[in-house]
């Protein structure tokens, strides 16, 4: 039985990865902070789920060895935990954004390091990392979460580039927006933000993102609106973009 780790597995879009790969025969492992979630989820599923509480803005790199405690290889990585916070960069929290870069970026590069050379050495699996349309332009009062989710989508079409022909696949999956607790966590409320139009369900999220990677593809927008939306953005020129979003994004409050 393939085995897949699943990071920030305890709410949203981590959950459904949960839900839609234990119903393909996937055992799993779930990570997050909130243990009593991922137990809750791990008696739901209809597949063995091992939960594992961690903190990934400080103890990714002790992951693998707890991993490797249980005896199980990882044959898909879903690096997907991560959070944002909106409102003007030199208002936030500095110690919060910069745990932003540890979440959404250092560990996916921990991650990825600790459980790619097994995939290779078998040459199958993969990862796939949950980057963001927001990390497709310099995305103004979201200024460190667009950066991190930028970093998190260069790194994983140049390791699906490296891995070529090496039986191994990474998928980097770019999400607009989704009604998870994201928004939530993020202050949306209280910057007076509102949910974008062309929202999706995580289900589909989820159920357009394996598709994808069992196509082998690279990178991916799941959702009809978003993904005609992206390619329109793809052609404007950045100076265009910036405006815009810096309209479109500014604090109401
Ligand atoms: N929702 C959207 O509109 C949207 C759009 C594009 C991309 N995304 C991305 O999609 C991914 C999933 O987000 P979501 O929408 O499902 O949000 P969510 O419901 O808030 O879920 C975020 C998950 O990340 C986990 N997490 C956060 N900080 C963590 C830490 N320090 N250590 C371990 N786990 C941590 C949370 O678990 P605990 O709190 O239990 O630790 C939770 O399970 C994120 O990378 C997000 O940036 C979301």
């Amino acid at each position: 039985m393939p085995t897949a780790l699943i990071t920030g597995a305890s709410s949203g879009i981590g959950e459904e990865f949960a839900a839609q790969l234990a119903a393909r025969g996937h055992q799993l492992v779930l990570v997050a902070r909130r243990a009593e979630r991922l137990e809750r989820l791990a008696e739901r599923l209809p597949t063995t789920a091992h939960a594992i509480a961690c903190d990934l803005a400080t103890e990714a790199p002790a992951l693998a060895g707890r991993v490797g405690e249980l005896e199980i290889e990882v044959d898909l990585l879903v690096n997907n935990a991560g959070f944002g916070l909106r409102g003007r960069f030199s208002e936030l929290p500095l110690e919060r954004q910069a745990e932003i870069v540890r979440v959404n970026c250092e560990a996916v590069v921990t991650l990825t390091g600790a459980f790619l050379p097994g995939m290779l050495e078998r040459r199958s699996g993969g990862v796939i990392t949950v980057a963001s349309t927001a990390g497709m332009q310099p995305l103004p009062y979201e200024a460190v979460y667009g950066a991190s989710k930028a970093f998190a989508l260069n790194f994983t079409e140049a390791l699906h580039a490296e891995l070529r022909g090496s039986g191994v696949r990474a998928l980097a999956v770019n999400p607009g927006p989704v009604p998870t607790e994201w928004q939530r966590v993020a202050g949306y409320e209280e910057a007076g933000g509102e949910m974008m139009p062309g929202a999706i369900e995580a289900d589909q999220v989820v159920r357009e993102a394996l598709d994808s990677y069992d196509k082998g593809r690279r990178s991916m927008v799941p959702g009809r609106f978003f993904r005609n939306f992206m390619r329109l953005n793809a052609v404007t020129p950045r100076a265009v973009k910036l405006a815009v979003s810096e309209r479109l994004y500014r604090p109401k409050r």
